[in-house]
């Protein structure tokens, strides 16, 4: 008898990321010849230091070729907990025992989904967000609940709004600042009123920190800097972005111990440790401080000019709408109405690919199809030209 395959009832609704698929197209334009302007990447395109390169090889030669423990070797979760200890406000100091180590902060973040939520829970996303949020809170049974910002407020969410859509059943909600897709960084104050109403209500905070060093005015806030309690706050973090890092697959929670320690058991029997030579180099970027401060310092100050220049290049458009790039390294761009298309970005992204060879990202990935998001981690002249690009495709210029 032969089986035809019948996705199973966890995978039924599970869509292949948006973000990837943009990429993968653009790619095989470019294997085809055609000269695309990719700005649908989302890593960083520098290479990653010298001196962490290093201190792999020289860790695979010392012998980092074996399993470790689970949650990942203790150095490593000594190093992150007092890096994060400089950021803490409140409470006592942060352990090693609340330190999980994941092959990089997406399976971090799924950990913590699955550990955290289950059938019948209501998770809050503040819309637009990352397209994994929504699949990974529904590969964990628990339902997503979109909660969109405004975009006077730069599509960001306030605390009523996150209160006035919660119900009995809402069990936590998901946080990103820097965001990506819009690049918008969270403010002291509306951290801590989102923080306080999660700890009044009893929710989890999954606070996804992967951009938190990439932010051009004045920085961006860590949760640890404000949350009065971390009884329900998880941190995912990791050197993906920071340090361009994102095939080395190393991320990271922060969280109360019984939690740490059921995704612990839950990643032992999914994908068990992060590689280990990963996890060495990760130790060398956190432990090396001055030599790693100086490599972020210099890519976030380049972060920031292609910022300035991509948001001058939008200016000599002054119909164009777009979210204020105050992080990350994404600027989302207003589409509505794009030749009358009802999904517009997809309609936009489909137009700017074939019309003026730029490859962005649908802003229906992120449950936003008004928008279109492009990446500026690539260099200036070329983020420029792209950005130019789809201004004039949007403008009919
Ligand atoms: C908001 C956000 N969180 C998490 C990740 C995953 O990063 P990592 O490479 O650490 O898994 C990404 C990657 O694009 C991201 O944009």
């Amino acid at each position: 008898m032969s089986l035809v395959f019948q996705p199973s009832a966890n995978i039924a609704r599970l869509k292949e990321s948006a973000t990837l698929a943009v990429a993968a197209k653009a790619r095989a334009l470019k294997a085809a010849g055609h000269a695309i302007i990719d700005l649908g990447a989302g890593e960083p395109d520098f290479d990653t230091p010298a001196f962490i390169r290093e201190a792999a090889e020289a860790a695979v030669e010392a012998g980092a070729t074996r399993y470790t423990a689970t949650e990942g070797i203790l150095p490593l979760r000594e190093a992150i907990a007092a890096d994060a200890n400089r950021l803490l406000a409140h409470g006592a100091q942060i352990t090693a025992a609340e330190i999980v180590v994941s092959n990089g902060s997406k399976q971090s973040l799924y950990n913590a989904c699955v550990c955290c939520f289950g059938p019948g829970d209501e998770v809050l996303i503040p819309t637009p967000a990352w397209t994994s949020y929504f699949e990974m809170v529904e590969l964990a049974r628990a339902v997503s609940v979109p909660v969109y910002g405004d975009e006077a407020n730069d599509l960001k969410v306030t605390s009523a709004q996150l209160a006035a859509a919660a119900t009995p059943r809402t069990k936590g909600l998901m946080l990103n600042s820097p965001s990506n897709p819009t690049g918008a960084v969270y403010t002291r104050d509306e951290l801590t009123a989102i923080l306080d109403l999660a700890a009044e209500k009893g929710w989890w905070v999954l606070a996804d920190e992967i951009y938190l060093r990439i932010a051009y005015e004045g920085g961006a806030q860590s949760a640890l800097e404000v949350a009065k309690t971390r009884d329900n706050l998880i941190v995912i973090n990791g050197v993906a972005k920071a340090y361009a890092m994102t095939g080395w697959r190393i991320g990271w929670t922060i969280a109360p111990v019984a939690v740490s320690k059921a995704m612990t058991a839950f990643q032992s029997h999914t994908t068990s440790n992060a590689a280990a030579v990963s996890q060495h180099a990760a130790l060398a970027a956190l432990e090396r401080q001055s030599e790693a401060n100086a490599a972020v310092n210099y890519m976030v100050k380049e972060f920031r000019q292609r910022r300035d220049a991509v948001v001058a290049a939008l200016a000599k458009f002054p119909t164009i709408r777009y979210v204020h790039p105050a992080g990350a390294f994404y600027v989302y761009i207003n589409v509505a109405g794009f030749r009358g298309a009802a999904d517009a970005g997809a309609a936009f992204a489909a137009a700017v690919l074939e019309e003026h060879q730029v490859a962005v990202v649908p802003g229906s990935a992120f449950l936003t199809p008004d928008w279109i998001r492009a990446s500026y981690a690539t260099t200036e002249s070329v983020a420029v030209e792209g950005v130019t690009r789809i201004a004039r495709c949007l403008t009919g210029t």
